[in-house]
């Protein structure tokens, strides 16, 4: 670090740069956490949607909604679906993907301190009726972050 700290005052901003990208690719709980997060229980299936590393840094610009606009007509169909991700990522023990802080999408949530409304809407395990319509009370999902 001592020397990653020389390299930031020479103004080599292309060894920081590395570095950086370094840290992002290197396993998702140190990538996100810096320390022991608990371990991600893998998808179901061969792969994710999207490359795995991509998706560790990109997920959330895939899944918001006020990029529906410029992303869905590109890239984006039904491939980047929330219900999907749930589907393949819904934890053995919980049933959900945030019910429990280790549930997938809970744990690197919770350690980075990111807050989620979407379970507000959007059930958290697969099979259930998404209450993401204007119709329904926000509640039914219950618990997760
Ligand atoms: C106030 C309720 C509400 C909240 C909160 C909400 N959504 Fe939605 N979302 C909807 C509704 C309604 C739809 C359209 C109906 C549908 O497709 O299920 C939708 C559709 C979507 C879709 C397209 C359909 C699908 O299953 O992929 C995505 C992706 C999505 N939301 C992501 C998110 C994410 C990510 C969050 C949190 C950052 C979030 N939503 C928060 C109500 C909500
Ligand atoms: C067809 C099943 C499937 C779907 C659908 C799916 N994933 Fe994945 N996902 C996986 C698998 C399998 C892995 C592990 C891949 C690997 O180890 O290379 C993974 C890995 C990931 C990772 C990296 C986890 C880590 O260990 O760092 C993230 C983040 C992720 N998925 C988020 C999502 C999101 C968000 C969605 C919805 C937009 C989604 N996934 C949809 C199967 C899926
Ligand atoms: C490998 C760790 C990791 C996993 C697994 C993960 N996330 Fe994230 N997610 C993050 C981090 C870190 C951020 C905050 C990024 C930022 O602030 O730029 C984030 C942010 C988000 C955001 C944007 C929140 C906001 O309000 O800006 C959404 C939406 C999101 N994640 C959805 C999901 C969903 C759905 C899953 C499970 C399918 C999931 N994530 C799994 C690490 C992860």
């Amino acid at each position: 670090m001592a020397k990653l700290a020389g390299c930031l005052r020479a103004g080599l901003r292309l060894a920081v740069l590395a570095g950086v990208a370094a840290l992002m690719a290197a396993p998702s709980s140190e990538a996100v956490a810096g320390v022991d997060l608990p371990k991600l229980e893998r998808g179901k299936g061969e792969k994710c949607v999207e490359d795995t590393q991509f998706m560790r840094r990109n997920h959330m610009d895939l899944l918001k909604h006020q990029r529906d606009e410029t992303m869905r007509k590109g890239i984006r169909t039904t491939r980047h679906s929330l219900k999907r991700c749930v589907e393949c990522h819904a934890s053995e023990k919980t049933g959900s993907v945030a019910a429990s802080k280790e549930d997938f999408c809970a744990a690197c949530h919770s350690y980075a301190s990111v807050k989620l409304d979407c379970w507000d809407c959007h059930a958290t395990r697969p099979g259930k009726k998404s209450a993401a319509s204007p119709h329904v009370p926000s509640q039914v999902n219950g618990g997760g972050q």
